[in-house]
C-alpha cells in the first residue's frame, strides 16, 4: 500500500517571514494520517519549516542540492548539511533546473545518491515538452531521464524514492494533464522501473504528477491507479488551498 503524497513546490517564493504566516495558518489542520503532506521551499525558508515539522505532521524538502557534502563550491547547498538540519526529501531534476540550470541527467543521478547516502530520499522530477509529445517522443524521453536519474541506485533506496512526472507543457500554464494522460505515463514509468528493478520495487516506489494541481482536480488524479500524489506548484502558496489539496480525502 503506498501512502499517497502531497508535496508543495514553492519555487522561489517567499521570504521566512511569509513562510512563518503559512505555517501559523495551516498549524493543527494537516491531516494526522493516511497522506504524506510536504512542503519544498527555498532554502532561506527551511529552517522555520524543520521546526515547525517536529510538533506537526508535514515533511519538508529542499528543492535542490550540490552531490558534495561539504568543500569549495560557493553558493551550492550541502545535502550533508540538509540531513543534519532534519529534512526529508530533496526535490532534484525539476524541468526549471534543467532548461535555466543546465542540470543534466548526470548531476541529477550524483545528486540521488548524495541525498539518499545522507539519509534523506529524493524526488525525482521528470517530463517532456510539448515537441516531444506532439512528435510521439515523450515515452522514450521521460523512461530515458528516469532510467539516467536511477543509475547505481539499491532497489531498497529506489522502493522508498519519489518520482514526480510532471509534463513542461502543463506547469505553471493553467493547462492539466488529463487524469488519463497522467496515469497513462505514470503507468509507463512504473513499468520501466520494473524492466530496471522487478516488480516488486516498481510497486512500492511513489509516483506524482505535478502540473497545474489544484484542490478542484486533485480528487479525479488521484483516483487514478498509479498516480501516488501531486508535486503542486501555484496551488501549494495559499495555506487554504493547501489545507484542501493534503485533505482530498475528506
Ligand atoms: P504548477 O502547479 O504551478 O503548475 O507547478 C507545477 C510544478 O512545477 C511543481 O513542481
Amino acid at each position: 500500500m503506498r501512502t499517497p503524497i502531497i508535496a508543495g513546490n514553492w519555487k522561489m517564493n517567499k521570504n521566512p517571514q511569509e513562510t512563518q504566516e503559512f505555517l501559523e495558518a495551516i498549524k493543527g489542520k494537516l491531516p494526522e494520517s493516511g497522506v504524506e503532506a510536504i512542503i519544498g521551499a527555498p532554502a532561506i525558508d527551511l529552517n522555520a519549516l524543520t521546526w515547525f515539522s517536529k510538533d506537526e505532521p508535514l515533511k519538508t524538502a529542499a528543492e535542490n542540492c550540490y552531490f558534495e557534502d561539504a568543500g569549495a563550491f560557493t553558493g551550492e547547498t550541502s545535502p550533508k548539511a540538509l540531513s543534519d538540519m532534519g529534512l526529508d526529501y530533496v526535490i532534484i531534476g525539476h524541468s526549471e533546473r534543467r532548461q535555466y540550470f543546465a542540470e543534466t541527467d548526470e548531476d541529477i543521478n550524483k545528486k540521488a545518491h548524495a541525498i539518499l547516502k545522507n539519509n534523506m530520499l529524493p524526488i525525482i522530477c521528470c517530463g517532456e515538452t510539448l515537441e516531444q509529445r506532439e512528435s510521439g517522443k515523450a515515452e522514450e524521453w521521460v523512461t530515458g531521464q528516469i532510467e539516467n536519474a536511477v543509475k547505481g541506485i539499491s532497489d531498497d533506496d529506489l522502493a522508498k524514492s519519489v518520482v514526480a512526472y510532471e509534463p513542461i507543457w502543463a506547469i505553471g500554464t493553467g493547462k492539466t494533464a488529463t487524469a488519463d494522460q497522467a496515469q497513462e505515463m505514470v503507468h509507463v514509468i512504473r513499468e520501466k522501473i520494473a524492466s530496471l528493478y522487478d516488480a516488486d520495487t516498481a510497486d512500492k516506489v511513489r509516483i506524482l504528477y505535478g502540473g497545474s494541481v489544484k484542490p478542484a482536480n486533485v480528487k479525479e488524479l488521484m483516483s487514478k491507479e498509479d498516480i501516488d500524489g501531486g508535486l503542486v506548484g501555484g496551488a501549494s502558496m495559499d495555506p487554504e488551498s493547501f489545507l484542501a489539496l493534503a485533505n482530498f480525502q475528506k
